[in-house]
C-alpha cells in the first residue's frame, strides 16, 4: 500500500495548438502508480468540441484506468458544458463540486471549479455581466467545499482554471492580473489550508509555483511549463494536541 499520491496535471492544451507539447511530455511519464490525471481547463480551443476526444485519447492510450478529473476553462464555453459531460462521461467533471478518490490507503478530496476573476473581461462584461455575482459568490462556495473536503480526505486539493492567486501568473503583464485570477481565493487558501492548489490559464507565466501559507500552488498551464506537471504528495502529518490531563 502507498501513502503518497502521484498526480499528473495540465491545462491550456487548446486542441491542436499545444497537442504536440502534450504528446512529447507524456512520453517521459511512467504510467505505473499514477493515481489521477487532473485537467485544469482550456483543453479545447474556442468551444471546438471535436478536439476533446483527440486530447483525451492521448491520455487514455497511455494511462489505462487512471481517473481523469477536469474543470472547465473559458474555452470550454458555458453552453457546451452539458455536451462535454454527456459525451465524455468517463471524465469526472467538477463545476463547483467535489470528488474523493482513493490512492492506495490515502483519500484525495478534490474541489473543482472554473474559478473566479477579480475583474470581468471586456467580452464578459458586455455579454455575461451576471458573472460578476457568480465570481463573488463562488469564493464563498469554494471555501465551504474545501472546508468539508478537508474533513473527509487525507489530501485536499483545489483545482481551478483561473488562478487563485497572482503569485503564479507573474510573467504576464501586471495590468491583466485581475482578468486572470482572484486574490480573494488566496485568502481562502491561506485560511482553509488545502494541501495543494492547481490552476492554468496564465500561458505566459514565468513563475509557476508558489507557497501560500501551508499550500503549494501550481500553475500547470502547458505553454508556461512546456509540458505536463508531475506532482507527488503525501498527507500532512496532523499534530494532535494533548491536554494536561492526557499527558499524565
Ligand atoms: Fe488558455
Ligand atoms: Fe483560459
Amino acid at each position: 500500500m502507498t501513502s503518497t499520491a502521484r498526480l499528473l496535471a495540465f491545462g491550456d492544451v487548446h486542441g491542436v495548438q499545444y497537442l504536440g507539447v502534450l504528446r512529447a511530455s507524456l512520453k517521459s511519464i511512467q504510467p505505473e502508480g499514477l493515481h489521477a490525471i487532473l485537467l485544469a481547463g482550456d483543453i479545447i480551443d474556442r468551444g471546438d468540441v471535436s478536439s476533446m476526444s483527440m486530447v483525451l485519447r492521448e491520455i487514455t492510450s497511455r494511462f489505462k484506468d487512471v481517473p481523469i478529473v477536469s474543470v472547465f476553462g473559458n474555452d470550454e464555453y458555458h453552453e457546451i458544458e452539458d455536451y462535454l459531460i454527456k459525451n465524455f462521461s468517463y471524465v469526472i467533471w467538477l463545476n463547483d463540486s467535489v470528488t474523493v478518490l482513493k490512492a492506495g490507503d490515502v483519500t484525495i478530496g478534490i474541489v473543482g471549479s472554473r474559478g473566479s476573476l477579480d475583474k470581468l473581461t471586456y467580452w464578459q462584461s458586455k455579454n455575461m455581466p451576471q458573472l460578476e455575482t457568480v465570481y463573488r459568490r463562488r469564493v464563498g462556495v469554494l471555501r465551504k467545499l474545501l472546508e468539508e473536503v478537508s474533513k473527509v480526505s487525507d489530501i485536499a486539493i483545489l483545482l481551478t482554471h483561473y488562478a487563485p492567486t497572482y503569485q503564479t501568473i507573474k510573467g504576464e503583464p501586471e495590468k491583466i492580473y485581475p482578468y486572470m485570477g482572484c486574490r480573494h481565493l488566496e485568502e481562502v487558501i491561506r485560511e482553509v489550508k488545502p494541501d495543494i492548489a492547481i490552476h492554468a490559464h496564465a500561458h505566459n507565466a514565468t513563475v509557476t509555483e508558489a507557497v501560500i501559507g501551508f499550500t503549494r500552488v501550481y500553475n500547470v498551464s502547458l505553454p508556461a511549463r512546456k509540458g505536463v506537471t508531475h506532482i507527488s504528495i503525501a498527507p500532512r502529518v496532523k499534530l494532535v494536541r494533548m491536554d494536561a490531563g492526557a499527558q499524565r
